[in-house]
């Protein structure tokens, strides 16, 4: 039985201060929470200081990236360690944001996701298709290359400690949310992949979120899906209300 896990990606949003009343809002609001797995991922600078007031209560931190080294003269980057050194259980790698803004490819990702894994940190890989490729009915052969290179290297013990995220491009921030019925078709493709690159106990046990424009009035027929096992939570994830009922799903 996999644990359904609900995450939230805050992007860049929230100052310090927001974040840190957001935290407190949403521990008070989900301290009792026991069905789902819960994860937020502020901004790096609010971090720790989330990590303090999640102290004690079902929320875990994500990172929102890595950069593939331990330390060195790589400006800008965090580590996987200095994630965890902040508070993280999780980090968040191969966002499509990051894929089309910064020109991230999968084998830059592989290497994070390689890292992260290394350092103890588990990884939510995100993969997913833009509209074109959809609508030029590339999509399968998207993600199976986002899938094979990201996680090329990776073993069935590790896999043990990555959650797959399917995003399709096309509904992110859009409010254009896949229907239950195309994001099943995609989550039972990638969970075939799995299959085929590890085994049927990785396919079987690895959670597929879905993102993309998830909400309240649609995350319950999104879960109602068996190959649907959480969610990944953009701009509803900035809401301690919204963010709560899509944890509390019916
Ligand atoms: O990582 C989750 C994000 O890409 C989904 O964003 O705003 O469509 O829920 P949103």
């Amino acid at each position: 039985m996999r644990k359904p896990l609900i995450a939230g990606n805050w992007k860049l949003h929230k100052t310090l201060a927001e974040a840190q009343e957001l935290a407190r809002t949403l521990k008070d609001k989900l301290q009792d929470e026991q069905r789902c797995e819960l994860v937020i991922a502020p901004p790096f600078t609010a971090l720790a200081a989330v990590a303090e007031i999640c102290r004690d209560s079902p929320l875990q931190l994500a990172g929102q990236n890595c950069y593939p080294a331990t330390e060195g003269a790589f400006t800008g980057e965090l580590s996987p360690t200095l994630l965890q050194d902040a508070g993280c259980h999780y980090v968040i790698l191969g966002h499509s944001e990051r894929r089309q803004l910064l020109g991230e490819t999968d084998t830059f990702i592989n290497a994070k996701v390689q890292a992260a894994l290394a350092a103890g940190l588990k990884v939510i890989l995100c993969v997913g298709e833009n509209l074109a490729q959809r609508e030029d009915g590339e999509l399968f052969d998207v993600i199976a290359t986002q899938m094979r290179l990201g996680l090329a290297e990776i073993t069935s013990a590790q896999m043990a400690e990555v959650v797959i995220a399917y995003e399709p491009v096309w509904a992110i921030g859009t409010g254009r949310t896949a229907s239950a019925d195309q994001a099943a078709e995609v989550h039972a493709f990638i969970r075939g992949l799995l299959q085929g690159q590890f085994s049927s106990e990785v396919s079987e046990s690895t959670r597929i979120l879905y993102g993309g424009s998830v909400k309240p009035d649609n995350i319950s027929s999104l879960m109602a899906e068996p190959d649907i096992d959480g969610a990944l939570v953009g701009g509803a994830s900035l809401d301690s209300a919204s963010f709560v009922a899509i944890a509390h799903y019916p």
